[in-house]
């Protein structure tokens, strides 16, 4: 069976001190963990907690990348540039990055394929509002945001990782509730398995409000293979008690 993935977002937060606190406090509880753990940090602090991570058995993840290889695009951090930093995951299309600059299920393909032509593994966000959600449009909507993904890479769909975070539950402290989440990760899998014979490889990875107190039971499901954690994550113990229930 493959080893959970527990991702740590980060989020715009932290400082030098903080960072260096945080991982070091991470570092010192990784001892015996069962699963993959990684931590998704601002760009300007790559450098730093890629030195931080190193020998910890973590790995660094970004959150974003440019969809294009490299030139006039100020502002913007290729996905050589995280390469350059050792980053092995970066997060795309997180339901922050659609919402407030506008990202579209294309862009979001094109970004988890600039990634993967760079050997990052791209977090591939999906998710529906707390409307779509109550006009019964969840699946039709993780369907279309996971499709495109899957209409860019081909083949390749098998070297991602999904994170179903539905919009709700982003830091709101409403959990989908283990059978919610499984229901929509049982769709998921379905359509990777329509893609990839490679299906089951994929972590899918819920998101949303996940912390020590359900972490367990939602880890417990059969189609979740680990989460992708904002809030809990900028803490050390409540991240490693979520780490500690992965296995
Ligand atoms: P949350 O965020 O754990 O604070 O809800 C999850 C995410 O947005 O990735």
């Amino acid at each position: 069976m493959k080893k959970k993935l527990i991702a740590g977002n980060w989020k715009m937060n932290g400082s030098s001190a903080s960072n260096e606190a945080l991982v070091k406090a991470l570092a010192a509880g990784m001892d015996g963990k069962d699963c993959l753990v990684a931590v998704c940090v601002p760009a300007p602090y790559l450098g730093q907690v890629q030195a931080l991570v190193a020998n910890t058995g973590m790995d660094l993840g970004a959150q974003d990348l440019s969809q294009h290889e490299s030139g006039a695009y100020t502002g913007e951090v290729s996905a050589v540039m995280l390469k350059d930093f050792g980053v092995r995951y970066a997060i795309v299309g997180h339901s922050e990055r659609r919402q407030y600059h506008g990202e579209t299920d294309a862009l979001v393909a094109l970004k988890a394929q600039r990634a993967l032509a760079n050997g990052i593994t791209p977090i591939v966000c999906v998710g529906e509002t707390l409307a779509e959600r109550e006009a019964g449009q969840t699946e039709e909507v993780v369907k279309r945001q996971l499709a495109a993904v899957i209409h860019t890479n081909g083949h390749c769909i098998s070297e991602i990782v999904v994170a179903y975070e539905p919009v709700w539950a982003i830091g709101t402290g409403k959990t989908a509730s283990p059978e919610q989440a499984q229901e929509v990760h049982a769709v998921l899998r379905a359509q990777l398995k329509a893609a990839t014979p490679h299906a089951d490889r994929v972590h899918i990875l819920y998101g949303g409000s996940m912390n020590a107190a359900n972490a367990a039971q939602l880890l417990a499901q059969t189609d979740i293979d680990g989460g992708l954690v904002g809030g809990a994550s900028l803490k050390a113990p409540d991240f490693l008690s979520i780490v500690a229930a992965a296995r």
